[in-house]
């Protein structure tokens, strides 16, 4: 194909990058990356570079690259019926048949799933119904929602505010104020090194207990959380976690919404986080996974109990007053369908828990005696290698000396690409769930290599 020699002066006159340092892209001190073409878990630029994607794009394209299979649907759908709308009752064989697929797979107490565009509007659409919810039970004051500190759920207002991350907040007057943020279950960096995982975990609970009893569980709608903390570092969440908060939100009659844009369909090695970890959401949020993005959609599966009071609600006033042109858009369905067949039939969910418990295993022994990694975690397909200045004492590295940054850029320069995560030197892995043992070896061995030329 000819080259486009305008891309790089028409990127930076015309587009509008999400996440990216706006001025220096501008100014041209960061390059523009034109990615042309993909397969299986590498991606290749407009130069021929081809790089092993070791994070899937971010985090959402589980089956790989270059499936056939799904942009043959997605052709077939476009050509038959591109678009129809889902309101008053419409549907198509793709959006009706995908509710079906996903409710088979879906935890036995879930009964329906609505669909939107990606993880934040999901999110939005959560909190709306969980405000819609208590409303109907004539619980008017029973609204405010907490999430976690580090915790993502997306970047708009609602779900901008739920995110625990201060880039999502600064100079955007966030977080709204009927969001609270408690503990973060992150052992790794808890205050007091003393402290078992067990005694950890008691101390989550009691801020959020103390947290509840500050606000009156009768002002507090629902809590939000990932099963392991995502784009906040990749952290699984210690042993006794969930059913302990869980066990709290009962207590007090708080909804649970299990965010698993990044842990649905199979990132952890079985089909939901909730089943993992033996979490008794109300509400779970699905994306990414859901058509490993080849093409954009979203769904809240709503629980049987949600769903009785949905109903009252509109016998009482009229039809929901919430819906999207593109929900349920049939491309996104037929891609769906396409996907979740595929996942089955390839087995690649139990790829993600084999590969995956391959890919942590092979790193944590690769670097454990490096003296600047402090933690390599994970589960499933997803791994996380935190970096520090002093091990012993775990003292962090300034941000300012960016060293999660280098080491993804080394690592680009070796052909795999990491994703430095937003807060904290932690380099992020989350392969799509095709990775083969050697390319699981690969990454391993570049990631020691650029560790050892960023850290020596
Ligand atoms: C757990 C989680 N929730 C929500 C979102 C937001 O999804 P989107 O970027 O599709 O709006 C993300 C995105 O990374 C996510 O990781």
């Amino acid at each position: 194909m000819l080259k486009n020699d305008h891309l790089d002066a028409w990127d930076r006159e015309s587009f509008f990058h999400p996440s990216t340092h706006l001025a220096q892209h501008a100014r041209g001190e960061t390059p523009t990356r034109v990615i042309r073409t993909a397969s299986g878990c590498h991606i290749e630029d407009r130069d021929g570079k081809r790089l092993l994607d070791a994070f899937a794009g971010l985090y959402c394209v589980n089956v790989g690259y270059g499936r056939q299979e799904i942009a043959e649907a997605i052709a077939d759908q476009a050509k038959e019926l591109a678009y129809y709308h889902s309101y008053v009752g419409h549907g198509t064989e793709a959006s009706i048949t995908l509710a079906k697929m996903i409710m088979d797979r879906a935890p036995a107490h879930m009964s329906k799933v609505y669909f939107g565009l990606g993880g934040s509007d999901a999110n939005e659409t959560n909190v709306k119904l969980v405000w819609y919810y208590n409303n109907i039970l004539g619980r008017p004051e029973k609204k405010k929602i907490i999430s976690r500190w580090r915790g993502y759920h997306g970047s708009g207002l609602m779900t901008g505010s739920l995110t625990g991350l201060e880039l999502f907040h600064k100079k955007f007057d966030l977080p709204l104020t009927q969001v609270l943020h408690t503990e973060t279950p992150y052992y790794y960096r808890r205050a007091d090194l003393g402290q078992s995982e067990e005694q950890f975990v008691a101390h989550c609970v009691a801020e959020l207990e103390a947290m509840i009893a500050r606000e009156g569980a009768d002002t507090i709608a629902a809590f939000i959380g990932e099963p392991v903390l995502g784009t906040g570092g990749i952290v699984p969440p210690p042993a006794g976690y969930w059913p302990a908060i869980q066990a709290v939100l009962d207590k007090h009659d708080i909804l649970l919404i299990a965010d698993e844009v990044v842990t649905g369909f199979g990132r952890l090695g079985q089909m939901f986080g909730s089943d993992v970890f033996g979490m008794r959401p109300d509400i779970i949020t699905i994306a990414k996974g859901l058509t490993s993005a080849y093409a954009p959609l979203s769904g809240s599966i709503i629980s049987e109990r949600m769903w009785s009071v949905l109903e009252q609600g509109t016998d009482e006033n009229g039809a929901i007053g919430h819906g999207w042109t593109y929900s349920a858009h049939p491309i996104g369905a037929a891609a769906g369908v396409a996907n979740l067949t595929m996942l089955d039939s390839l087995g690649l969910i139990a790829n993600a828990g084999t590969v995956g418990g391959y890919l942590n295993q092979t790193m944590a022994v690769a670097l454990a005696d490096h003296p600047k990694v402090g933690d390599v975690r994970g589960q499933g397909m997803l791994c996380a290698v935190e970096f520090v200045e002093d091990k012993d004492e775990r003292r962090f590295f300034d941000a300012s000396a960016k060293i999660g940054p280098q080491v993804s850029a080394a690592m680009l320069e070796r052909g795999v690409i990491a994703r430095a995560m937003p807060q904290g030197d932690i380099l992020g892995f989350a392969p799509p769930f095709c990775l083969t043992k050697a390319e699981a070896d690969e990454i391993v061995e570049k990631t020691v290599d650029s560790v050892t030329a960023v850290l020596g």
